[in-house]
């Protein structure tokens, strides 16, 4: 039975509390009680019935889309097509989708105003997608404890779908992927969780998503969609419904594996740039040379490329290279320059930690400011931070952390780190390390940030943010 929406309102049986034990498995997975969505048996057989998209008809306003994955892709895609089309989205984590029926995205994608004037819906049942002519899935693809492709909510996403699929369906992932999977992963699970067959009774797809969270400028509703399928006529559908969705237009890729292949290696490529700029600025600090200063010089060369040293964190650049090596090795390549790239960004926490020892008169009372993977998100997923945060405390020193947008519960449970929510009452430290460039650090004043110093000691700029402010010649200054 098809459930009765009344977008985001609350339903009952949706207000489980959040107290499952938090894994980071559990967290991509979405959190609780979901085996037996991944493996999907206890869903009946799909009745195959004629699709609406069945021998390819025009797309239209009554294209019926679901979203499966509700996250930093799943949610603003939704949004966006949803200004087109009939659009479902479905979750595993029901605080999630409670949340979002109330219009809140605690990943601070949508607005509450924006989220509340969408006509999407939101469930926690696959049954409510069966009459979906299109799912799009979104779920994550992370990696293993030995960084290793971990495809579990992938495969899980695909085994509920697939008793769901009607005939005619397309099923596009936009999950990153290495070359192969929605083909020969996702295509085999499907097949055997139907009893269809993929390319005549539905049909593969698979966009890359290229969104950057945090960034209000490269929204999903403006760039470019790459867009690839198993046939002609489904790729043609594919550019008319994204193209619907973004003014940036789409791009068919040759196949699909050309379209995974290309999300993969631009992550892929920005990872080894950076590694580059890293590996730079290691020599340069033994040369008593900051690296801002010589990438500002070499950057006004036409051709110089603009990228800047750091941590690697979260679950996108830090993770996709892996996913190419993994593949690369099942085809007997050793990804060499793609590992040492990996290798150079996943040491830089400990590279800056020493370095702020280095900078330290003994045991000292530090304030990291900073803990998200990025600046002006929430997402502490993968978060190179901790490894600072880590080392400095093998060194001996007292660290404080303070983030105004991490989650402190979860911050508490996967990183095993309080977090302090307020920048008032912060002082006596002995040195700040600027981890993070968060709207809210840059706009402290030179007095704040001195008086959290008493007056005197180390300011260690991670992310250049502070490189034009004077401050008083009793604060000593390091930065990359
Ligand atoms: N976040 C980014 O910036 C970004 C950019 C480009 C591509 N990607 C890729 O997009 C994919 C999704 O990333 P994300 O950041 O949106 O992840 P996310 O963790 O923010 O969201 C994923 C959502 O999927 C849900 N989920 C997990 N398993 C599920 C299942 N079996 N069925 C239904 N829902 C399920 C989770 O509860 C969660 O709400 C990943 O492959 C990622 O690499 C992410």
């Amino acid at each position: 039975m098809l459930r009765e929406y009344a977008p985001y309102s609350t339903q009952d049986g949706f207000a489980e509390p959040f107290n499952e034990k938090k894994t980071w498995t559990n967290y991509y997975l979405g959190v609780t009680n979901v085996t037996h969505i991944y493996y999907g048996t206890e869903y009946p057989m799909a009745k195959t019935k004629p699709s609406a998209l069945k021998g390819h008809d025009k797309v239209s306003s009554k294209t019926k889309i679901s979203i499966v994955g509700l996250g930093y892709v799943g949610l603003p895609l939704a949004v966006a097509l949803a200004r087109s089309f009939d659009v479902i989205g479905f979750d595993v984590n029901k605080e999630r989708v409670r949340e979002l029926r109330q219009g809140f995205d605690r990943t601070m994608e949508i607005d509450t105003p924006n989220l509340r004037a969408s006509s999407m819906r939101f469930s926690t049942d696959i049954n409510d997608t069966r009459d979906a002519d299109i799912h799009i899935v979104t779920v994550p693809t992370p990696v293993d404890e030995n960084d290793k492709p971990d495809l579990t909510p992938l495969k899980g996403a695909c085994s509920a779908v697939g008793p769901v699929l009607k005939q005619g369906a397309i099923v596009v992932v936009e999950s990153t992927v290495y070359p192969g999977v929605t083909e020969d992963v996702c295509g085999p699970l499907l097949e055997e969780t139907s009893g269809m067959t993929s390319g005549e009774d539905f049909y593969l797809g698979y966009s890359p998503e290229r969104i950057n969270p945090g960034d209000k400028v490269h929204t999903v509703d403006k760039i470019i969609k790459v867009v690839s399928a198993q046939t002609d006529e489904v790729t043609d559908i594919l550019a008319d419904v994204y193209g619907s969705a973004t003014t940036g237009g789409t791009y068919r890729a040759r196949n699909i594996k050309t379209a995974e292949a290309a999300k993969v290696i631009e992550n892929a490529q920005r990872d080894i740039n950076i590694a580059f700029v890293n590996e730079a600025t290691m020599i340069f600090q033994k040369l008593g040379i900051s690296a801002y200063d010589v990438l500002e010089t070499a950057g006004t060369k036409w051709n110089f490329l603009n990228f800047t040293p750091g941590l690697v964190g979260g679950h996108c650049i830090g993770v996709d290279p892996f996913y190419l090596a993994h593949r690369a090795n099942e085809v007997g390549h050793f990804a060499d320059l793609i590992l040492t790239g990996r290798r150079i960004n996943e040491n830089m926490g400990k590279f800056i930690a020493d370095s702020v020892h280095d900078n330290l008169d003994g045991k000292s009372k530090i304030l990291v400011l900073g803990v998200t993977f990025k600046e002006n998100v929430p997402d502490i997923r993968n978060t190179k931070v901790v490894d600072i945060i880590r080392v400095l405390r093998e060194h001996g020193h007292d660290v404080d952390v303070h983030d105004p947008l991490a989650d402190k519960d979860e911050a508490q449970q996967f990183l095993d780190i309080d977090i302090i929510e307020s920048l008032s009452d912060l002082h006596g430290y002995d040195a700040i390390v600027a981890a993070v460039a968060h709207s809210v650090y840059r706009d402290l004043s030179t007095s704040a940030i001195e008086e959290m110093l008493g007056g005197k000691g180390l300011l260690a700029d991670v992310k250049g943010i502070w490189r034009e402010t004077e401050f008083s010649p009793s604060i000593k200054r390091w930065q990359l």
